[in-house]
């Protein structure tokens, strides 16, 4: 809100204004419909605007009741904290979808020309009226566009500082990992060789194994590790969703955690990579079983729509912090006391290279976290 009024002194946006652009949303309303059809046929114009529609023709009808909403609420306010919040998210979204910057600024000047032009055929803008009104129309759509800009800027330095942080752990990663590999595989070849001279030595043999477990333990965040930086090719193959949860279900110890199951997907198959989407299964309910503990509860549900299946889950923990949140899903970012934080960046990857979405929020039923992927079931075939 700080921004807003800020902006609103800055334009010199008066109660004025807000008067005078109610007046005109009446007039200016029948013309909104030549108003969003302009702006698009100028965005089906240019490839790169054009590519940022990643749905296609359905987008657009989407997108054409979106932009008319965001016209009359233009006209109308209120011009409150609500209307600020909403025009933040515009700037984001488009990060989001990589629309780049300067289409926003010529699509807005799109908007106002085609505006201006119906205001002065409703309007007699040599009047005073007339005049204060187009005005105002400018100092609106001056302060839509600079929220835009600034939340669009914000999101967008924060992912370019993301994509450096990872790629510098990509580099340190890749070489630390490949270097541990081999002393660890030393000590594996030894304990194999101390394993069979310690037959006789019961106490020997516990700390050989408890030794074993944590080499394996070791090799396995290697592995991890290892994964989020490669790009190795997906095994696409037809999978069925709820043996597929079942089936990881029953990796994970539940350590006094209830875990349910509400299948809503009515046998959904999906083209996916079987082991990756186990994992994306295993890792999310090891972490709200985790969460959940010593006695509260895990609920997973399977719905699926038109094109995709929905996984989620919800547990009955803490929750999570608004700080954590933002980067819940880089690596080596963890709540827990125990563990490295790769689980949650590594089910983000594996989702995102099946082309789908995670996302995470609070359970309103459970009152901990709650986890959403969707995936595209892209061609499964009965
Ligand atoms: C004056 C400039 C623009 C305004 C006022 C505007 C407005 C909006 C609004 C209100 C949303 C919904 C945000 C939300 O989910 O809360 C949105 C999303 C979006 N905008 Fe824009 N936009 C502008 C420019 C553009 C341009 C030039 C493109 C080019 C392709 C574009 C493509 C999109 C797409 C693809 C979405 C995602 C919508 C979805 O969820 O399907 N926008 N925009």
């Amino acid at each position: 809100m700080k921004l807003f009024s800020e902006l609103q002194r800055y334009v010199g946006f008066t109660v004025d204004d807000e008067r005078r652009l109610k007046v005109v949303h009446p007039l200016l309303s029948p013309h909104f419909q030549d108003v969003v059809e302009r702006f698009y046929e100028r965005v089906l114009q240019h490839d790169d605007a054009r590519a940022a529609l990643q749905r296609g023709e359905r987008q657009v009808g989407h997108l054409k009741v979106t932009l008319t909403q965001w016209l009359h609420e233009l006209f109308e306010g209120p011009w409150d904290d609500a209307y600020v919040r909403r025009r933040e998210r515009i700037g984001r979204v488009h990060v989001l979808i990589n629309l780049p910057q300067h289409f926003m600024v010529t699509a807005m000047n799109v908007v106002r020309l085609t505006l201006r032009e119906h205001l002065s055929n409703t309007l007699d803008e040599a009047s005073d009226e007339g005049r204060a009104s187009r005005d105002a129309l400018q100092r609106i759509l001056d302060i839509d566009l600079a929220i835009m800009l600034h939340t669009y800027r914000e999101d967008l330095e924060a992912r370019n500082a993301r994509a450096e942080r990872l790629a510098t752990f990509g580099q340190l990663v890749g070489s630390i990992g490949h270097e541990l590999r081999n002393p660890l595989g030393v000590i594996e070849t030894s304990l194999y060789v101390l394993k069979g001279n310690a037959a006789g030595d019961a106490k020997a043999q516990r700390h050989l194994e408890r030794i074993s477990q944590q080499v394996g333990l070791a090799n396995d965040i290697i592995t991890q590790l290892l994964e989020l930086i490669r790009d190795r090719p997906l095994a696409r193959q037809r999978v069925e969703l709820a043996p597929t949860v079942a089936s990881a279900l029953d990796s994970v110890k539940l350590e006094g955690v209830t875990v349910s199951v509400d299948d809503g997907a009515g046998g959904a198959a999906l083209q996916a990579d079987p082991t990756q989407l186990r994992q994306i299964v295993i890792n999310l309910v090891d972490n709200a079983v985790q969460a959940a503990q010593p006695a509260g509860q895990v609920r997973v549900k399977l719905s699926r729509d038109e094109q995709g299946v929905t996984l989620e889950v919800a547990d009955s923990g803490a929750g999570i912090s608004p700080e954590v949140k933002n980067r819940l899903f880089e690596p080596l970012v963890t709540t827990r006391t125990r563990g490295v934080g790769l689980g949650l960046a590594l089910v983000k990857r594996m989702v995102e290279r099946h082309g789908g979405r995670i996302e995470v929020g609070r359970s309103d039923e459970l009152g901990g976290a709650r986890f959403t992927v969707w995936l595209p079931t892209t061609g499964a075939t009965a």
